[in-house]
């Protein structure tokens, strides 16, 4: 079976999803809709699809699920309108910014009984599945702390930054999506402290650019997070797990392994810049994981639900940030 595809929305995370597509055996773009004409027009030529309207992908008998790219505010109609035209539904992250809109989303989902998977792609980027891998098969023992770092190279403009929601709910939900990934358990408090060290534009809009957050469970597993909009060395995306019997980690990628040692000491390249090259393989993976969701049938991960409690983490966060308290979940 071909699973055929709608993307909505050809931006920059929709263009990284095209190409996913193409490289997926049994996935098929049909159709591609973007309020820009020329971006749909440069997907659409790059693959083969047809360029079409929103409503021409919702409505049509040739597509079976749909790909929600377009920005946030506009992911929880689209993936009701979807929910009720009976596509299946990979939206990217988050669902939205206000919990109950959420709410209210999932319920459409659940009464029309669609299938959802929200864009959590750090779940399938191969150096964390094999982290996580270790830590299922017992190497390190008990979780006992987990580390996340996670910088960006450098902070969006102000226009992305308005309609983000903030660093919590744009940047780190992300982070806590790997935090519960990563747990196995729910956290139970939360306490978060940010500032912003890198630019006084994102003080003006209300935001933070650097955060540092801290979970903990009910039975003590504690998970820090680490968050800048800025690393002038690259893309910083590390995890370090320690357990009661030891410790696994996932370091940083790069371009090649190539160093070069000299009088100067030791030179490597910079670190890969940005999403699309950092985690390629995992939207690979994840579009793969929604394509073999839908012709298999049955329940699909990362969930709405999942995207729920990863909001509601953000919102905690945010609430601890600007109120400097410890905020509790349970
Ligand atoms: N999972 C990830 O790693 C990841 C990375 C980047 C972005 N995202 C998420 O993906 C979403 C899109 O982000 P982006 O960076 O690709 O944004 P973007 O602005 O590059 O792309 C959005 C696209 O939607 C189109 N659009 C806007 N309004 C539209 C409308 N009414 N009808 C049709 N098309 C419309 C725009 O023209 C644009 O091409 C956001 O929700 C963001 O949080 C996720």
């Amino acid at each position: 079976m071909t699973v055929r595809l709608g993307l909505l929305g050809a931006g920059r995370i929709g263009r990284v999803h095209a190409g996913a597509i193409a490289a997926t055996p049994g996935a098929k773009l049909v159709a591609v809709a973007d309020a820009v004409a020329s971006a749909a027009e440069t997907i659409a030529a790059e693959t083969g699809a047809e360029v079409r309207d929103i409503a021409g992908i919702m409505g049509a008998s040739d597509v079976d699920g749909v790909l929600i790219t377009t920005p946030t505010d506009m992911h929880a109609a689209m993936i009701e309108e979807a929910a009720r035209a009976g596509k299946a539904i990979f939206c990217e992250k988050p669902i939205d910014l206000d919990v109950n809109r959420v709410r209210a989303c999932l319920q459409v989902v659940a009464d029309t009984g669609a299938k959802l998977m929200v864009g959590f792609n750090r779940r399938f980027d191969p150096n964390f599945i094999e982290l996580r891998r270790q830590i299922d098969e017992g190497a390190i023992g008990a979780v006992e702390m987990v580390s996340i770092t996670s910088r960006d190279p450098a902070p969006p403009g102000p226009d992305y930054i308005k309609r983000s929601g903030g660093l919590f709910r744009d940047m780190t939900i992300h982070d806590f999506d790997m935090a519960r990934f990563l747990l196995a358990e729910e956290p139970v408090s939360l306490f978060a402290s940010a500032s912003v060290l890198v630019d006084p534009a994102i003080a003006a809009l209300g935001d933070f650019d650097s955060a540092s957050v801290i979970l903990t469970t009910a039975s003590g597993k504690i998970c820090q997070i680490s968050n800048s909009r800025r690393a002038t060395y690259g893309y910083d995306q590390r995890i370090e797990v320690h357990g009661a019997k030891g410790l696994v980690s996932a370091e940083n990628l790069r371009a090649t392994t190539v160093e070069v040692a000299n009088a100067d000491g030791y030179r490597r390249e910079p670190l890969l810049n940005f999403f699309m090259t950092r985690y390629t393989a995992a939207y690979r993976n994840e579009i793969a994981h929604f394509v073999a969701a839908v012709e298999a049938g049955g329940p699909i991960s990362p969930s709405g639900e999942d995207g729920l409690k990863a909001l509601l983490l953000a919102d905690a966060a945010t609430l601890s940030a600007r109120e400097q308290r410890v905020i509790n979940l349970a």
